[in-house]
């Protein structure tokens, strides 16, 4: 684990750059080069309907053991996740990184949020924004002793026993927690799987506390087809469907098989502690009782599945194709406000109720309420709990974001806005296009041309400016920033027909 986020210096040469350095994805039309210039590391894209695309590779994700996954850092400090990966499996080779083998992949442009670099790397230095993750300094390599340890400080100060939190002492369920914070994903689909307590920053858990306390998970609805869903960061999802977990109350936990410090073996008496009189001669117990199986979201590797089983053949279901759109449930425990905003799409009404039944409501639930209420067309109200959000944070992002998104076209809420947040990329796109729709042509100009500055890998800006540049009569350049949007994003119909009718 300490190996899981390095930067590319660091981190030894396991793939190849030289003779297998190329993949093709026909899905996408593309094909990639990897390269090494001068003890640099690159990946291009050529293909895909749009110019070449380049970025320099500078951490790895992931230890290798199995897959490694490329991060590039932005001149701004984002960092965005490369669309290949180097997988280990038959002596190594490159393949499109999980959940990119469709035609209509992220390119270059997704943005390594701090969520996985919560469960990959020590708390990096970060500004404040989790919908726009930008680094400051020099990133962390690698988880760290405090993530399971604590904070060391009591410790440094007075180096004995007590000091310092050893996980083992701790009863089962805090003990399976500490692992937990980063081996409990109840799926990888694009469902609220978990959010954290309100009010909670996303670096600020520590592992004295419940995890309960900072974060709360949701699962599929029982019954919709995914009972049986088999993905890669289930270590604990799967464990607890076990029966040796949820018929010994509990007991069993992530240190009972695993030394966290030598991860690579796991103790082959384990199951002996609460199987004394069993069969297994021969054999590990693991090796029939456990199953390796390809994860549904990234099935380029085999992992182990942690769901302990008679005939974990008889376990393996898949999960249906096409994307759900159900409730999510609470797993685990639950506060009621969480659950509606998870399902907030779906439970307008008894949000907006329970909003407003409770004396303080967070941020949080009032951003996630506007934001329903403006999509369903009740733009009045939606307002109004936009501006209650404002005023318990004056620069919340996402606040302000919303308040000038339902304001739009009106520019006033979005100038005031880039007033205290004045590189907010996605708040100078709004007042860039209010002032657009209001014909003040010359600061519209400038402030999409800030907007690409404050965030060049995003397509929207340029395709605005682009379509600005038109009416003013600037084809070429208007040209160029629609090829460039595509470049970013080959799939953007606007960027495309602009293009068309800008020739
Ligand atoms: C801060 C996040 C974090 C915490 C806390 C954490 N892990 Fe991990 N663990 C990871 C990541 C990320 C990987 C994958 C590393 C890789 O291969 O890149 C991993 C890998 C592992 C592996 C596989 C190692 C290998 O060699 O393949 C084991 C086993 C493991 N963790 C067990 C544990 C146990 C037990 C605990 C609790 C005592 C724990 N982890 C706590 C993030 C964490
Ligand atoms: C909830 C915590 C969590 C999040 C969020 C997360 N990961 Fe992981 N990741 C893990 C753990 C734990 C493993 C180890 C394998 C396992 O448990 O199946 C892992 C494994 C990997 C591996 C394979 C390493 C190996 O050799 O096995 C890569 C690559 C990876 N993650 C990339 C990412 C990227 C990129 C993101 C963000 C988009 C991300 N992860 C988000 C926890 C997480
Ligand atoms: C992924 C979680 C994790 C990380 C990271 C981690 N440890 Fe541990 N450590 C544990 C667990 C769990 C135990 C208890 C193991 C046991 O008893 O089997 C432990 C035990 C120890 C012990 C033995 C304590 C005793 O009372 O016997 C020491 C010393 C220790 N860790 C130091 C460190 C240091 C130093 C680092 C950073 C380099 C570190 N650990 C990183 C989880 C972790
Ligand atoms: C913390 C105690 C504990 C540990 C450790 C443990 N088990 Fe279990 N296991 C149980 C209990 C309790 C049951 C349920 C027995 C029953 O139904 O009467 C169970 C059930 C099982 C079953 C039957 C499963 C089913 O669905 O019917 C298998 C197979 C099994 N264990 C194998 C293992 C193997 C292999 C290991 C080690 C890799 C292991 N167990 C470790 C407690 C444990
Ligand atoms: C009953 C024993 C047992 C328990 C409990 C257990 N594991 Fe494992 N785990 C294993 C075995 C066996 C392997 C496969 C080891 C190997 O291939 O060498 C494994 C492998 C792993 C791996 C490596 C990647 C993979 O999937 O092959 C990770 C990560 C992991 N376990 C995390 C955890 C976490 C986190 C917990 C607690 C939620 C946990 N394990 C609980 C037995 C256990
Ligand atoms: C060679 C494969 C193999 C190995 C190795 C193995 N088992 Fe089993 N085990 C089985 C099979 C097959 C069954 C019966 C499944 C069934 O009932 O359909 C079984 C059943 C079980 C059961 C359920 C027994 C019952 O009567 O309810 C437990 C518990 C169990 N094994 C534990 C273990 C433990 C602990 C080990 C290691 C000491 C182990 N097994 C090693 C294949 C194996």
């Amino acid at each position: 684990m300490g190996r899981s986020f390095r930067s590319m210096s660091a981190a030894p040469r396991v793939e190849d750059f030289k003779r297998r350095n190329g993949l093709r994805h026909p899905a996408s039309n593309s094909a990639f080069t990897m390269s090494e210039r001068g003890g640099r590391f690159f990946i291009r894209r050529e293909g895909a309907g749009a110019d070449p695309m380049e970025k320099e590779i500078h951490y790895v994700l992931g230890s290798g053991n199995r897959a490694r996954s490329y991060v590039h850092r932005t001149a701004q400090g984002r960092l965005l996740a490369l669309p290949v990966t180097w997988y280990s499996e038959n002596g190594g080779h490159w393949g499109m990184a999980p959940g990119y083998d469709r035609p209509d992949h992220p390119h270059f442009r997704r943005k390594i949020g701090f969520d996985c670099m919560f469960c990959h790397n020590s708390y990096p230095r970060a500004g404040p924004d989790p919908d726009d993750p930008v680094y400051i300094g020099a990133l962390p390599e690698g988880i760290g002793c405090e993530r399971c340890h604590g904070d060391p400080k009591q410790h440094l100060d007075q180096p004995r026993a007590g000091t310092i939190l050893n996980p083992r002492r701790l009863e089962p369920e805090r003990q399976n927690g500490v692992c937990e914070q980063c081996h409990l994903e109840t799926t990888s689909s694009p469902l609220p799987a978990y959010m954290r307590r309100f009010g909670r920053g996303v670096f600020s858990y520590d592992p004295r506390e419940k995890l309960s306390d900072y974060l709360l998970h949701f699962d599929h609805a029982p019954d919709s087809g995914y009972d049986g869903k088999f993905e890669v960061v289930s270590a604990g999802y799967r464990m607890r469907k076990s029966a040796c977990f949820e018929k010994s109350g509990g007991r069993l936990t992530c240190i009972t098989c695993h030394d966290p410090h030598a991860p690579a073996r796991t103790n082959d008496s384990a199951c002996a502690s609460c199987h004394a009189k069993d069969h297994g001669k021969g054999p590990a117990c693991a090796s029939c009782h456990m199953a390796k199986r390809r994860p549904e979201d990234a099935p380029l590797t085999t992992i182990t599945d942690h769901w302990i089983a008679r005939n974990p053949a008889a376990l393996s279901a898949h999960s249906p194709s096409g994307g759900y759109r159900g409730r999510v449930v609470p797993y685990g425990e639950s506060d009621p406000l969480h659950t509606l905003v998870a399902n907030a799409g779906s439970e307008a009404v008894a949000l907006r109720s329970l909003v407003d039944a409770t004396a303080n409501p967070p941020r949080e639930a009032l951003v996630a309420l506007a934001a329903v209420l403006h999509r369903s067309g009740d733009s009045e109200t939606a307002l109004r709990y936009a501006a209650r959000a404002i005023a318990l944070a004056p620069e919340d992002p996402a606040a302000l974001r919303r308040y000038a998104l339902i304001r739009f076209p009106s520019a006033d809420a979005a100038a005031e806005a880039v007033r205290l947040l004045p590189n907010d990329a996605a708040l100078l796109t709004i007042l860039g296009e209010a002032l657009r729709a209001g014909g003040h042509l010359d600061p519209a100009e400038r402030t999409l041309r800030s907007a690409i500055e404050a965030d060049p890998d995003v397509p929207y800006a340029y395709v605005n400016l682009g379509v600005l540049l038109v009416r003013r009569g600037d084809k070429a350049e208007a040209a160029r920033r629609f090829r460039e949007a595509l470049a970013i994003d080959p799939g953007n119909a606007a960027a495309r027909n602009n293009l068309r009718l800008a020739r």
